[in-house]
């Protein structure tokens, strides 16, 4: 693990421990009158100034790993040390993760967790419990932070009701910038193949976050994978900022005079790049290294979906036939405030050409409610948009104004807080129905699992995830082993099985195992009569 630690851009990840909660002591008293939201602001001021000159986790590693040895690139001086020696040390001590926003961040803290354990430390997923409190957190919205404000001041309250024959009780924030996971604890793994983004979207603050797209060389990620693929994992996701956009531009090759070809109808903010291995070479070549790894891939632009990418999706078995396809408003003149390069036609036909080009292909969409300027009918097209799509997961957020965007500079925030809640409130009533609708198709279907461990809810159920990545639980029981004709099996985490699902929400599925199998038996003949629709 620290191998991969090592290699990883671990300089970019910005780790702030309130040592003895110490920015704690800046909130007023709690009969203090000012409203919570300014004491927030107050901490996350100080919090603000302390990311610049604090540490970085990088700091903390050295420390923490080899104390007097220094890593052969530190990208900056050392700061001062910001942590004993002796409270690196984890002496037994209790570590409860705490972590927010998306699956980067999930993956991201398994790397905390894994330095944290080489340094004597124990993990605990009961808050009381704990010695050690993180957070961890990126901050692409300015809800996740405010959020962090808001728990901070909960915790505060244990702090000071710990008695004291028990160690101080430490909270600290991980901010991450990080995109490299290479963590292999369970059948299924994520980790980034690029960073950045070019595309300037008038809200977001990721191109000045994370930078300019870089991608990593197509040679290494396949290294990786083969790995991967030894240890015996059973899922890849390749993750990025925009990770269809990759291109890999370190060999040096014939550069084509053709530039980037775009989905139908979609324009970039930026000159046309040309050259380089592309996402579809990518995706065949990791898709080859083994046919019972599946691949998934996550955070596309819906612009760089040309026909060969989607050609590829649909033949190849271990690929998942799942896109997440953020739209982020269902009206052309939003989209076009917010600087996406495309209008709510080209999108919706490009909606019909992935269906038409992979059926059964599963699709979730990023929406924001209340951009600036939008009004009561640009809801109601983004509405209109969730209905006539029928997303089978969605990510849906109400707008926050961030510093440096071109928004920020140049447009007025002007739907009310309210009515954005309210908007975002309709936008997501609507998602649930139109999911529930589209994932009782599966009702009746026999759909391949990959079993993940139990389920959270009930130690006598299996929990997994089908090809479109939707949860699906169904009974621990013994199974006919497709390999082995009258061997009975009970499956494991890393095990295919192939579920009749019976019922559906808008997040769940949940049906009965029929029997263990493997990726390419399950798109085999034996399985057809399983996998047709049953009702
Ligand atoms: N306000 C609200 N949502 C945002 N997102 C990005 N920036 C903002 C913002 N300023 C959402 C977009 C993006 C997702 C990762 O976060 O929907 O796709
Ligand atoms: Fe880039 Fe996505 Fe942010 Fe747009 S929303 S600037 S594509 S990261």
């Amino acid at each position: 693990m620290q191998g991969s630690l090592r290699r990883g851009p671990l300089a970019c990840v910005s780790w702030l421990l309130l040592k003895n909660c110490r920015a704690h002591s800046r909130f007023p008293s709690s009969g203090c009158s000012s409203p919570e939201r300014q004491q927030g602001h107050a901490v996350s001021k100080d919090f603000n100034s302390r990311l610049v000159t604090g540490p970085t986790f990088q700091h903390f590693l050295r420390s923490a790993s080899a104390p007097s040895k220094k890593l052969s690139s530190p990208e900056a001086e050392d700061p001062p040390p910001y942590l004993t020696e002796d409270e690196l040390l984890g002496r037994q001590r209790k570590v409860y993760f705490e972590t927010y926003g998306c699956q980067m961040n999930v993956n991201d803290t398994e790397i905390a967790w894994s330095v944290l354990h080489k340094s004597g430390y124990l993990r605990t997923r009961n808050l009381q419990e704990a010695d050690v409190i993180l957070l961890v957190t990126c901050s692409i919205r300015e809800k996740a932070e405010q959020t962090i404000w808001n728990r901070l001041l909960q915790l505060k309250a244990l702090k000071t009701k710990r008695p004291r024959s028990r160690v101080p009780l430490k909270i600290g924030i991980l901010v991450l910038k990080i995109q490299k996971v290479c963590f292999c604890a369970s059948a299924t793994s994520a980790w980034s193949i690029m960073r950045g983004c070019d595309n300037m979207c008038s809200y977001c603050i990721v191109p000045f976050t994370r930078g300019r797209e870089r991608s990593r060389p197509v040679a290494s990620i396949l290294e990786e994978v083969k790995k991967l693929s030894e240890q015996g994992l059973k899922e890849v996701t390749l993750l990025g900022q925009n990770v269809n956009s990759f291109r890999d531009n370190s060999e040096v090759q014939f550069n084509s005079a053709v530039s980037t070809n775009l989905s139908r109808g979609f324009t970039t903010n930026y000159k046309s790049k040309q050259g380089g291995l592309r996402f579809a070479h990518l995706l065949d070549q990791v898709s080859r290294v083994d046919p019972e790894m599946r691949i998934r891939f996550t955070s596309p632009h819906p612009k760089d979906f040309p026909d060969e990418v989607l050609q590829l999706i649909h033949e190849r078995d271990n690929i998942c036939k799942q896109i997440h396809l953020p739209a982020q408003s269902g009206s052309s003149r939003v989209l076009e405030a917010m600087r996406r390069g495309y209008s709510r036609e080209a999108y919706v036909n490009l909606v019909h050409h992935i269906r038409e080009s992979i059926p059964g292909v599963s699709l979730s969409s990023d929406f924001i409610a209340g951009f600036c300027g939008e009004t009561e009918d640009d809801h109601l097209q983004t509405v209109s948009l969730l209905r006539e799509v029928q997303y089978n997961t969605g990510f849906l957020f109400a707008y926050s104004m961030r510093q440096k965007t071109r928004a920020y500079h140049r447009l007025q925030d002007d739907v009310p807080e309210k009515v954005k809640l309210r908007r975002l409130e309709e936008l997501i009533a609507v998602f649930r129905e139109e999911a529930t609708k589209a994932n009782e198709t599966s009702v009746g279907c026999a759909q391949l699992v990959l079993v993940e461990g139990l389920s959270k809810r009930s130690a006598t159920d299996l929990c997994g995830r089908n090809d479109g990545n939707l949860k699906v639980i169904f009974p621990c029981t013994e199974l006919e082993d497709v390999s082995s004709p009258g061997l009975k099996v009970r499956a494991h985490p890393g095990d295919y099985v192939l579920v009749k699902i019976t019922a559906a929400s808008s997040q769940t599925l949940k049906g009965h195992a029929l029997c263990r199998t493997t990726l390419k038996n399950s798109s085999a003949d034996y399985c057809s009569e399983w996998m047709a629709p049953l009702h």
